[in-house]
């Protein structure tokens, strides 16, 4: 296992652009508290829609919330936009950037640098979000990998990296129209090239103390075998985290995992 010592597996919820009401998300988070109570050696955030995170604030008291994106002003005039002063009224204490589904459309690697930036500087933990769209025999899927974790990491100072949190996302197993996920062997060369990646860009031969995760098709079948043998330190899980029933699933798999 190369989960850090000390560190709780981290299991995130990405809920997209759903459910389609603040009643139906209070009565899914209420699910997925239920199981994520008992599960002493899981951290679990989810992440619904920016607009659901102030009621759901007050109805959640075991789980962290967090958002699925940081424009990075503060506030003025961008229409349509949540600056992200008002963003910090709602407590959350992750925020996810660089998701395929943004990157699709149109967010830069520059712009994903600049987020990540100032979620370190107000106090946030970014979820940086990296992954190739296809796994190329000539493995250029790696280059794709490495542009994106120096773009991510431009301007992260040695003593912030480990407030990131990277999760390995690759496209092509993302979503419902996905063959499959991810296998443990194919996650486990990207968590080694991630390391030697950070380890190179901070000049440091010791294994940099990052926490990456994995997420595409997760569900209770997989999560403990992934976890387990791929090296991660936890989970980024969409479709999932609107089913409470396969959220419980996956939170049950992960409370059997021994970890030190
Ligand atoms: P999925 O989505 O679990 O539904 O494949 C993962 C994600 O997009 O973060």
């Amino acid at each position: 296992m190369m989960c850090m010592k000390k560190d709780k597996i981290l299991i995130v919820g990405n809920w997209k652009a759903n459910p389609d009401s603040l009643r139906l998300a209070k009565s899914i988070l209420s699910g997925i508290e239920k199981s994520s109570i008992k599960a002493k050696n899981i951290e679990t955030v989810i992440c619904p829609p920016v607009i659901y995170l102030e009621s759901l604030r007050s109805h959640s008291r075991d789980i962290f919330l967090g958002a699925q994106n940081l424009f990075p002003e503060p506030h003025g005039a961008f229409t349509g936009e949540v600056g992200y002063e008002s963003l910090l009224e709602t407590k959350i204490k992750y925020v996810i950037i660089g998701h395929s589904e943004r990157r699709l459309s149109g967010e830069s690697d520059e712009e994903i640098g600049k987020k990540i930036k100032i979620a370190i500087s107000v106090g946030l933990n970014p979820i940086l979000c990296i992954g190739e769209k296809t796994r190329d025999k000539d493995m250029s899927y790696l280059s794709v990998l490495k542009q994106q974790l120096t773009a991510g990491f431009k301007d992260v100072p040695k003593a912030k990296v480990r407030n990131v949190t990277i999760a390995y996302e690759p496209v092509w197993a993302i979503g419902k129209g996905a063959p499959r996920a991810a296998r443990p062997d194919e996650i486990k060369e990207v968590v080694i090239f991630i390391r030697r990646v950070i380890g190179d860009m901070y000049k440091t031969s010791a294994v940099p103390p990052i926490r990456i995760i994995y997420g595409a098709s997760v569900d209770g079948s997989n999560a403990k075998y992934i976890v387990e043998e791929s090296g991660v330190g936890g989970l980024l899980v969409g479709r999932a985290s609107l089913a409470p029933k396969v959220w419980g699933e996956i939170v049950k798999a992960l409370s059997e995992i021994k970890h030190d």
